[in-house]
């Protein structure tokens, strides 16, 4: 008998099997309820489940021949996985001439974040979904943000070569473990592709991203990129397809074309918005004519960092908070907040009118008194952290009434609005709302879609016919730069305020 354990909302159960069947049936048997939009056929890849300390696996063509340790997703995860699937593009499989370069081709879509990267291993010849695994960037050692790392790149003696080479060593331990995990040779991966923001993809290429930190902000190039395996040294088939997915600008990467590319047209949905936030809040706004883009500023505040007591998303970090209670990451003795739970202290902060209408805080504010933190100090918000996210969320206020402006719509005329990346996953919508981050007349149209950076990444693997999509949507995309833009400064000043709201 093979022993499994199995994580669900706060219990642990232990099963005993046989083996002998995928997991998604040991999950069903024994009463777990699995969302498998393809009836287990291993190409929607929405029955994912977490593998203790590996990543995640496709429950449907996962046969279960030894002890494991399960995590199923918590309510939000099942949700996004359901948005995801609403709401993703359909292609026809067709992942292209090098998938002819082996008899069991295996291709590896790529996430590059300036925080984490996330890959995702399909098998060329069925289309499924076998594994997906997520890592912290390895650059992060050398700079938190983009900017530190372009300045570390241009600035040290051979540091463009170090950054480059820290993350291929990462890509390849991945792809090494992916050989492993789905029992093939290297030479059986055959195709790579990669989303991210310019700076990652600069970085990966080793092409010096000095340009794109100072004005005119201009990349050394935003086109698709293909080179081969034995270019980068992968460990991969030599001759394979490595397709480094196009960006737009500076700061409107590969990660966002492949996002809003990945999202399926819908007639019941003219326009809608498009948001990433996160130190860059990069913004999209498509309707069904074009698509109109622009990155704001943000500053860090939302990954939780220059905020006193912040911290990223991570096991630790207040992720939620209700004016008498608060959520941990991973349930244990909180250490700092995070994004999502910074705002949402915020948000009870207004609405108690603790902070005014220009955000001044009448006292420090104690979210978690020193007996019950990590590290015996309390977790509290002050003045400053009020101002940090006062600029965030100022600048994408801004950055979204100046696009809705320039497509010549009002507020009421979005009928949806996606919150991509991990940031979106965390966030309560009505505390953005509250603080005034997003506007209150987008109630009930906030959707989160999860990583579709990566998503697009596995759709560009998975079809040729993906390339069409993204060129179409490159060539009907205008994309403005805020900093010259004459409304930007009176509306950046003007979203600074708080008002209470009703939502
Ligand atoms: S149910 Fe679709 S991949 Fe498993």
């Amino acid at each position: 008998m093979i022993e499994l354990k199995v994580h669900h909302q706060d219990e642990i159960k232990t099963i005993k099997t046989e083996g002998n069947a995928s997991l998604l049936e040991i999950l069903r048997e024994n009463g777990f309820e699995i969302f498998t939009p393809c009836g287990g056929n291993g190409t929607c890849g929405k029955c994912k489940v977490w593998q203790k300390g590996e990543g995640s696996i496709t429950s449907c063509v996962h046969y279960v021949t030894e002890p494991m340790e399960i995590i199923l997703p918590d309510k939000k995860e099942a949700q996004i996985l359901v948005e995801q699937h609403i709401h993703t593009l359909s292609v026809p499989f067709s992942p292209g001439p090098s998938s002819f370069l082996s008899y069991l081709p295996h291709g590896v879509a790529i996430d590059l974040g300036t925080t984490s990267l996330v890959f995702y291993l399909v098998n060329l010849v069925t289309g499924s979904l076998v594994e997906t695994r997520a890592v912290l960037n390895p650059q992060a050692q050398y700079g938190g943000d983009v900017i530190s790392r372009i300045s570390y790149a241009s600035e040290k003696e051979g540091g463009l070569l170090k950054l480059q080479e820290v993350i291929l060593t990462s890509i390849n331990e991945q792809l090494d473990h992916f050989a492993e995990f789905a029992g093939i040779t290297k030479d059986e991966i055959v195709k790579i592709t990669v989303s991210g923001n310019t700076t990652m993809l600069h970085l990966l290429l080793r092409v010096d991203p000095l340009s794109i930190a100072l004005a005119p902000f201009k990349p050394s190039f935003t086109d698709e990129q293909i080179v081969k395996g034995k270019n980068l040294n992968l460990h991969c088939h030599a001759e394979s397809e490595i397709k480094i997915m196009p960006s737009i600008s500076a700061y409107v990467g590969a990660d966002i074309v492949s996002g809003l590319a990945s999202i399926k047209p819908a007639d019941d949905r003219k326009n809608y918005l498009f948001m990433d936030l996160g130190t860059n809040g990069e913004l999209a706004l498509a309707t069904q004519e074009s698509t109109i883009c622009c990155a704001t500023a943000a500053g860090p505040a939302l990954e939780g960092a220059r905020i006193s007591c912040g911290m990223g998303a991570m096991e630790g970090a207040i992720s939620t908070y209700n004016g008498n209670e608060y959520s941990v990451i991973g349930d244990g003795v909180p250490t700092g907040i995070c994004g999502s739970g910074l705002i949402d202290v915020i948000a009870h902060l207004v609405q108690n009118k603790l902070v005014d209408g220009d955000g001044l805080l009448e006292e420090e504010f104690v979210v978690v008194p020193a007996d019950e933190s990590d590290n015996g100090k309390p977790i509290s918000i002050t003045q400053q952290d009020i101002r940090e996210v006062q600029l965030a969320k100022s600048a994408i206020a801004a950055g979204v009434n100046i696009l809705v402006k320039e497509a010549g719509l009002s507020f009421d005329d979005i009928d949806a609005v996606f919150l991509a990346g991990g940031f979106g996953n965390y966030i309560n919508a009505e505390s953005a709302m509250k603080i005034g981050l997003i506007s209150p007349k987008f109630k009930n149209k906030i959707i989160a879609l999860g990583n579709t950076s990566g998503t697009g990444a596995v759709l560009a693997l998975k079809s040729t016919q993906f390339d069409g999509v993204v060129q179409d949507l490159l060539k009907q995309t205008r994309y403005i730069e805020l900093s010259g833009h004459d409304d930007f400064t009176l509306d950046f000043a003007m979203n600074m305020m708080f008002e209470p709201i009703e939502l």
